[in-house]
């Protein structure tokens, strides 16, 4: 019996479809060099355009971004804020380019926090790629993986409200169009770089069986050749789904027809 919606196996052989990313280091990387943390920041932002750059080139899907989380509202604010501006100015910088290339920008989390200026920037820049779909990247930005859930289920609820008192007609498939990012497939490679290895409020649902590469390089020293490292220790897992290994010998068809 299938309680889950994770049902196909991506083949691990080629280029994820879906990378996710972790930004992490810019601070250490910064204080490593005796700089401020601001300077680690800029940086991050150099490695986002490469890395974007380099997942088009390697044929990659859908790339999401973890650009601020929903807890980094507790740091100082003049670095909550230096992070608003080189957001705004990205996006300003790059939309152009994303629009020429075929990138489709989408940014998921509560905007509605954001200046209005900032939203409006989002919102404008959504509607200019929104008939892309080369590369679909996302970037999270006050994003939680709790609060996407937490959304996704009142979003359900105000649509369907005779669910409230039926609550076991509740699955997964009912719920999953209304998470933020209902329009990609899970994430096949999560990469974290940074060294730490835990998935700090990301997207929890959507990472249930999603491959986890952690690596001590910090965000502004990832670039292409970073990349070419985790897509090649991605293509040596073994995807199982809870399955055995044996019976991935057998045709996916076959696997998907007896339900998984
Ligand atoms: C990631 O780098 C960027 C954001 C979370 C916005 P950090 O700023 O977390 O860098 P470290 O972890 O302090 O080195
Ligand atoms: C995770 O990095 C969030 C982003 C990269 C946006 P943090 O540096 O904020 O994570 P913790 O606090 O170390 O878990
Ligand atoms: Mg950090």
């Amino acid at each position: 019996m299938n309680t889950s919606s994770t049902l196909g196996i991506p083949s691990t052989g080629t280029a994820p479809r879906h990378v996710a990313i972790i930004m992490d280091g810019n601070g250490r990387w910064a204080t490593r060099r005796h700089l401020p943390r601001k300077a680690g920041h800029v940086r991050g932002v150099d490695a986002v355009r490469n890395v974007v750059q380099a997942c088009g080139e390697a044929g990659v899907e859908y790339l999401t971004l973890f650009a601020f989380s929903s807890e980094n509202w507790r740091r100082p604010p003049e670095e909550v804020s230096l992070l608003m501006r080189l957001f705004m100015q990205a996006i300003e910088r790059e939309i152009g380019k994303l629009e020429e290339q075929g990138v489709r920008l989408r940014i998921v989390g509560d905007i509605t926090a954001f200046e209005p200026r900032l939203q409006r920037l989002i919102r404008d820049a959504e509607l200019r790629t929104a008939g892309n779909d080369r590369m679909h990247l996302t970037v999270a930005a006050n994003y939680g993986g709790r609060w996407d859930v937490l959304n996704a289920m009142r979003a359900l609820l105000r649509s369907e409200p005779h669910l409230a008192s039926a609550p076991e007609a509740i699955d997964e498939a009912r719920l999953a169009p209304y998470l933020s990012l209902a329009f990609a497939p899970e994430p096949d490679l999560l990469i974290r770089t940074g060294g730490e290895q835990r998935i700090s409020n990301f997207a929890i649902w959507q990472l249930a069986y999603t491959e986890l590469y952690f690596t001590e390089r910090y965000w502004p020293d990832f670039g292409a050749s970073a990349l070419a490292e985790a897509f090649a220790w991605y293509g040596g897992r073994e995807r199982r789904f809870g399955r055995t290994s044996a019976q991935l010998v057998q045709d996916p068809m076959t696997l998907l027809a007896q339900g998984g």
